[in-house]
């Protein structure tokens, strides 16, 4: 069965606790965006956010990291216990060394690469990470528009891993909804990131639900 990570960034900060609690039962992580301005051309916010989710729901948390310091903001969040780290391949210079702090810290490293990166680069690193996400938008906005190449990269990404025999999840963020959902999944993708297709719907719980229910023959 596919994870849903929704994404808070699209969500109503003014009713928080309200806009998790209508899809918590749904959904397998919360996605939080953190940028820096620096690393993307937008401010988003920090570990204070992750403190008040927490005390509103057991959901595991699942932090993107879109910062050019990786490893500072990696302390930071150790102290909410997220399930999964991500950061990106773009701003680490020493990525063995990052992700063996995520995993010391005993949260799941992802490394994210973005849209104009090719999955060729992660070659070397495939046998140390649990998972990769793929951006499937130049990162710092929610509501952008779906990059039709991701297709192509979840496809080879997922060929690489039968090949080799490797069980790193495939994740993808950017422009996902219920119309590309079911093709995303069908590729090989095991956790879709949701921020506006979720928490600008109409019923995002039903959204959550449909997402749950995608099923690959
Ligand atoms: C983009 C973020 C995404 C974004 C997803 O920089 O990493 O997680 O919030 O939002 P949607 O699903 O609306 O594209
Ligand atoms: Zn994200």
């Amino acid at each position: 069965m596919v994870k849903l990570s929704p994404s808070i960034l699209a969500a109503d900060f003014s009713c928080l606790e309200r806009e998790i609690k209508a899809i918590e039962n749904y959904i397998d992580y919360i996605h939080l965006d953190i940028m820096d301005g620096h690393f993307v051309p937008n401010l988003s916010f920090g570990p204070v956010i992750a403190k008040y989710i927490k005390k509103v729901t057991d959901v595991p948390l699942d932090i993107h990291l879109m910062v050019t310091n990786p490893m500072e903001h990696i302390e930071w969040f150790s102290q909410y216990s997220p399930k999964i780290v991500s950061v990106h391949y773009e701003a680490c210079h020493n990525l063995y060394r990052i992700l063996n702090r995520i995993k010391e810290l005993e949260s799941k490293a992802f490394v994210v690469i973005n849209p104009h990166t090719p999955v060729l680069v992660l070659d070397d690193i495939l046998e140390y990470v649990d998972g990769i996400l793929l951006m499937s938008v130049n990162p710092g906005f929610s509501g952008q528009s779906f990059i039709e190449r991701t297709y192509h990269k979840i496809e080879s990404l997922s060929k690489i891993r039968e090949a080799r025999r490797l069980n790193f999840e495939i994740m993808v963020d950017g422009g996902v909804s219920l119309s590309n959902a079911q093709k995303l999944v069908e590729l090989g993708a095991d956790i879709l990131v949701m921020g506006s297709a979720v928490f600008r719907a109409e019923d995002p719980a039903q959204v959550c639900q449909k997402v749950k229910n995608i099923k690959v023959y």
